[in-house]
């Protein structure tokens, strides 16, 4: 057998593709121009030293490409060698198996601001992330190197790190949560949480209660598991929690998920009271809660009223918390505290999903809550934080005064900006990227917004960038609401 008709046998492409690539190679360099008649199946597989099996399937693709016909008393012959069909012949229909995936695609905005991200130029004037200059990056590091005797790169327990649940443990009662570390499960930040309890916990079509807007609604995770996110009303305290029974009640909700402490989007702090209420509702009407405390450690003014979990005497909060927001979002590092049965299920899916949390982030991690540094990085990242909301806060004052209205949050990164002219956020966002700023939309976190509203965040622009970005903004929307 020739060079020329030697198929690869180690390759892990079957010989009957192979067979279709040598032969469409042939049609398209020329050496089988059209009308070409090709040589028999017996011949094809005697070169190929193939059963003729294979030679049939691999001419049968080829036909059904277009590229070549049996004719009665001629063989089979070349029809076609133009270049089109041989490189839709090629190349695999993806686009069904797009189509049919479980999990919905994102957000459409959030789509496009996770591509204009890539552009590390563009001024962003609502990330949810800390600038990569207020993370510890180098003090990472450096601790990294320090401690190479406890540093396991193996997998680790099903629930994660015991070194690092323990240092959790004394972290959360910190914060009045009294956790042990088997009612504690280390995930790949709190978004994975979030997807875990959806596919342990909930069933497909149930409702989950939460704010309107939500960080929810940004995110497909829950839809994806065909959960509902069912949107109730806030006001200053934070979700109002006279409407949780009658809602639950209407909807059969399975699941209250809320964001109490320096709410994303809107920055809204939960009050005491509201917290006592909440969890009075909620322990009346037996319906469990997701208390989402990413935020909890960013407070700029004064320590935020304890987590509703620190409330629960019931074991009705589970409670998620994340490294993400303050020490690094790279790190995927999160946890939940939840009663042991719901821990041994989600540790369980998770163990399926990717046996476990990088072994490296959960070292630095439980090294910096046992070290101090996590204290003392926390207290700078403070205090840069609310030089920061300051700042925002005088441009918001000297540029926004006649076009919005806001609240200046009390911890946090968000400020959620009311416009008071009629215009389209769209044609907004779409102005602003021309001019290299990058934008979050209101309705990304609540579909059924009537008004226009940005979602603003003071973390991640430098000074210079939010001056720039927030007269700017003000110049754009006098220019599309038209006036004054
Ligand atoms: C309220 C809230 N929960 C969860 C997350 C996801 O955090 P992580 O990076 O820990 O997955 C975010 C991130 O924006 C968030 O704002």
């Amino acid at each position: 057998m020739t060079e020329e008709w030697l198929l690869d046998r180690s390759s892990t492409i079957p010989l009957f593709q192979q067979i279709c690539d040598r032969i469409v190679e042939k049609i398209r360099n020329g050496e089988w121009p059209v009308g070409t008649k090709i040589p028999t199946q017996r011949e094809l597989a005697r070169r190929f030293g193939v059963n003729r099996s294979t030679i049939v399937y691999a001419l049968d693709e080829l036909t059904a490409d277009g590229l070549i016909q049996s004719r009665v008393g001629h063989g089979t012959v070349v029809v076609n060698n133009t270049w089109n069909v041989i490189a839709s012949s090629r190349s695999h229909d993806w686009g069904r198996y797009v189509a049919a995936g479980a999990h919905q695609p994102n957000h459409q905005w959030i789509q496009i601001i996770n591509k204009a991200e890539e552009d590390k130029a563009i001024l962003r004037l609502g990330t949810g992330e800390p600038s990569p200059d207020l993370l510890p990056a180098h003090t990472m590091l450096h601790s990294l190197q320090s401690r190479g005797d406890v540093l396991s790169l193996s997998y680790s327990e099903p629930r994660g790190s015991l070194r690092l649940r323990e240092a959790l443990s004394r972290y959360l009662l910190s914060k009045g949560i009294k956790a042990a570390p088997s009612s504690i499960l280390i995930v790949s930040g709190a978004l994975q949480a979030l997807q875990l309890i959806s596919l342990g916990l909930l069933r497909e079509g149930s409702t989950i209660l939460t704010e309107s807007p939500s960080y929810l609604n940004s995110i497909h995770v829950v839809q994806s598991t065909g959960v509902r996110p069912c949107g109730m009303p806030m006001d200053k305290e934070g979700l109002i929690a006279g409407r949780i029974g009658p809602m639950k009640r209407q909807t059969d909700a399975a699941m209250l998920y809320t964001i109490p402490t320096f709410h994303n989007p809107t920055g809204c702090l939960m009050s005491a009271s509201r917290r006592e209420e909440l969890m009075r509702v909620c322990m009346h009407e037996r319906l469990p809660v997701v208390e989402d405390d990413v935020y909890g450690d960013l407070w700029l003014d004064a320590s935020p009223p304890a987590p509703l979990k620190s409330l629960d005497r019931e074991g009705l909060v589970l409670y998620i918390g994340s490294m993400s927001k303050s020490l690094g979002p790279g790190l995927r590092l999160g946890w939940v505290v939840a009663p042991e049965p719901v821990i041994d299920r989600l540790s369980d899916i998770k163990m399926q999903t990717d046996y476990g949390t990088s072994a490296l982030s959960q070292y630095a991690v439980a090294e910096w809550l046992e070290t101090g540094l996590y204290d003392k990085h926390l207290a700078g990242l403070r205090e840069e934080l609310r030089r920061r909301r300051n700042h925002m806060s005088t441009l918001l004052d000297r540029y926004m005064q006649s076009y919005a209205e806001w609240s200046l949050p009390q911890g946090g990164f968000y400020i959620w900006l009311r416009i008071l002219l009629p215009l389209s956020v769209r044609k907004l966002f779409e102005l602003a990227l021309k001019e290299g700023i990058l934008l979050h939309p209101g309705s990304v976190y609540d579909p059924g917004l009537g008004e226009p509203y940005l979602r603003l965040s003071y973390a991640y622009a430098s000074f210079e960038g939010m001056e720039h970005g927030i007269s700017r903004l003000a110049a754009l929307i006098f220019q599309l609401g038209g006036k004054q």
